[in-house]
């Protein structure tokens, strides 16, 4: 058998399935023995596995390995994971882009966090208990992501969605082993999409049961320890009990994306797509104005589509930008200043008529606004 029969048959179809499981300790070792049995036959692929192996480790997975952490809870049931336990280098590195009074307040928080030693020596009790508030897609689990990574710690995400049955039915049993849990390892615990159990209060027969999953939590939050962070996300705040949002020691409120917000969010997805600085900034930043009250998840959501009908379709990039947004509903000024770039952009290259069919303007409107610019 040649080497490469004997790779495929004993080492590929497991490395595959553990990276399909996300098992990456298993990966590790599969790996590990791939390299060894290559080294002869072919040095430097063998090397270069041995590379990622070491750029794997020193990224800091060693807090995931070995006996280092426990394993996450399991309900006593079904057995299944009541947490998912991420460790700081599988989160994100980088910062969600943010309206300015929410970045100050993270930045204030992972402050406090960093000077934690400082404050607890003057008496002071450093903050540990954040609560996300916001519509979908704003950033809220991305953030919690973030500062767990920027904290180095690993993330024990507890999903209410997806365990609530088994919590309400265990009288927040389940929920008091992994929030030990996430005080026993140190972690940042995330409890995503908290309103779950809220939202639940229209169904009479649980309410006993929801009262004492809330008062287990605000318990918790009350004595939670220094060295831990407990971070909830919300996106339905009116459900929540003000008495919860009291005991968090900060709760913020993550908004759908201003202005400049929007701009940052184009130019980081399209703007190697779209001519920026041909346009002198103009297209980006109408398209900006006219993805008002987006979310910022629906920003890159348009940035994605957009670039899939500029590669797909070889449309144009200005072009596919502007079939892409709902123009219909944005208003006249804005459609006058859409056919003015146009026009700047394509030259005698677009027709009043498509001009016109774009803005959803008539031919009339569109040569009126055509006729300021042949004015300057
Ligand atoms: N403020 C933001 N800055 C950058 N990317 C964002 C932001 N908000 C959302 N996203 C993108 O959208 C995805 C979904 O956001 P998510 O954090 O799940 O939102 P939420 O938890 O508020 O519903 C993120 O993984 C990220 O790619
Ligand atoms: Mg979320």
């Amino acid at each position: 058998m040649d080497i490469v029969e004997q790779v495929v048959g004993k080492y590929l179809v497991d490395l595959v399935t553990a990276a399909l499981e996300g098992n990456s300790q298993r990966a590790e070792v599969i790996a590990l023995s791939l390299s060894r049995s290559l080294r002869k036959e072919n040095l430097i692929v063998a090397k270069k596995i041995d590379d990622a192996l070491s750029l794997f480790s020193l990224r800091g997975s060693s807090a995931m390995r070995g006996g280092d952490v426990p394993p996450p809870p399991i309900d006593a049931d079904t057995h299944a994971e009541m947490a998912k336990v991420i460790s700081p280098a599988n989160l994100t590195l980088s910062l969600p882009i943010l309206n300015l009074e929410t970045e100050v307040r993270i930045k204030a928080f992972l402050n406090e966090r960093v000077n934690v030693g400082k404050l607890i020596e003057n008496g002071i009790k450093p903050s540990n208990s954040l609560l996300f508030v916001g519509l979908p897609g704003t950033g809220k689990t991305m953030l919690a992501h973030y500062i767990a990574r920027e904290l180095n710690k690993n993330l024990v995400v507890l999903d209410l969605s997806a365990s609530i049955s088994s919590l309400l039915g265990k009288t927040g049993h389940n929920l008091k082993k992994v929030l030990e849990y996430a005080k026993k390892t140190s972690a940042v615990l995330l409890l995503d999409e908290f309103d779950a159990i809220a939202k639940r209060r229209d169904d009479s027969t649980d309410l006993g049961e929801i009262k004492r999953v809330v008062n287990v939590l605000l318990m918790e939050l009350e004595e939670w320890p220094v060295s831990s962070v407990l971070i909830a996300t919300s996106n339905h705040p009116e459900l929540l009990d003000r008495a919860i949002w009291r005991r968090f020691d900060h709760s913020i409120e993550v908004g759908v994306p201003e202005e400049k917000q929007r701009i940052l969010l184009l130019e980081r997805d399209l703007g190697s797509f779209v001519n920026i600085e041909k346009e002198g900034g103009g297209i980006i930043v109408v398209i900006a104005k006219l993805l008002e009250g987006k979310s910022a998840a629906d920003v890159i959501k348009f940035c994605n589509n957009v670039k899939r009908k500029i590669i797909l379709n070889e449309q144009d990039p200005i072009e596919a930008c502007f079939n892409e947004l709902d123009i219909d509903k944005s208003e006249k000024k804005t459609r006058g200043t859409i056919c003015i770039l146009l026009k700047q952009h394509f030259g005698a290259k677009i027709t009043v008529r498509r001009i016109a069919e774009i803005t959803k303007l008539s031919s009339t409107a569109v040569q009126h606004h055509l006729k300021k610019i042949s004015h300057e």
